[in-house]
């Protein structure tokens, strides 16, 4: 990846004004839209593969190459580490088959609102989420495709009580904070995130590019 990345380029430069609309109207409405079909049966496959072998769980929503599962992966030796992401392009170097174990590390290619539901539904709780540089959605229009204005986001809250997302845009990372809070996660503030050693190759190539880092962390549950 080259070093010379663009930074998000936005006339959204403070959180959106209509986050808390949205998140009352999500938090009032269930989401039933349908599940994606290749999803549910890769989550079949992780959910066998848990089955297997009861662990401890760590989610790595969105991990793109998959490189920021192997390193969380070796870092915690007794969990299971699930990274996943849609893009097969991105996987590829590490799950050519959809869905591979490698150590205690576990590769799924799925789409991740109806991952995140059928994970839920399942009964199952990770001890740790990441979220780490998500898709920014710039446009003050897409706020909605961002998974705090995404009718998703209540189903993310319950798949765990500890989250760490982070951006390149502190607009983001601000409005996730918001909702955490607005959820009643208190502890959730955006803050200056220094990567001396970076988790993932997007958080190389901006740190590598000059780009300001940011992160919220949230270990608080809503009752918490
Ligand atoms: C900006 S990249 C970051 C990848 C990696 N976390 C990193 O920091 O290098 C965002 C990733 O999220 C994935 N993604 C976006 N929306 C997704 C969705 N709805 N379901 C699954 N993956 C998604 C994309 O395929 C992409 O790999």
């Amino acid at each position: 990846m080259s070093a010379d990345s663009r930074r998000v380029d936005t006339a959204q430069i403070e959180p959106h004004p209509r986050l808390h609309e949205l998140l009352r109207r999500h938090q009032r409405e269930t989401w039933r839209a349908p599940l994606h079909a290749p999803t549910a049966l890769a989550f079949d496959r992780v959910h066998a593969v848990l089955a297997a072998q009861r662990r401890d769980l760590i989610l790595d929503s969105g991990c793109g190459t998959g490189d920021s599962t192997l390193a969380l992966a070796a870092h915690f030796p007794q969990h299971w580490v699930i990274g996943i992401d849609q893009s097969a392009v991105r996987l590829r170097r590490h799950a050519a088959q959809g869905c591979a174990v490698i150590g205690n590390a576990v590769l799924v290619r799925a789409e991740l609102a109806s991952f995140w539901r059928l994970f839920n539904a399942a009964g199952l709780h990770a001890e740790q989420h990441y979220l780490l540089y998500p898709n920014p959605w710039p446009k003050a229009a897409q706020l909605a495709r961002r998974w705090h204005g995404h009718p998703v986001f209540f189903d993310l809250l319950r798949t765990s009580a500890h989250f760490e997302l982070r951006s390149n845009w502190q607009v983001y990372v601000a409005e996730f904070a918001e909702a955490l809070r607005f959820s009643g996660r208190a502890d959730a503030v955006a803050e200056p995130y220094v990567a001396d050693l970076p988790l993932t190759p997007f958080e190389r190539k901006y740190r590598d590019s000059g780009h300001a880092l940011w992160r919220v962390c949230s270990k608080q549950n809503a009752s918490g």
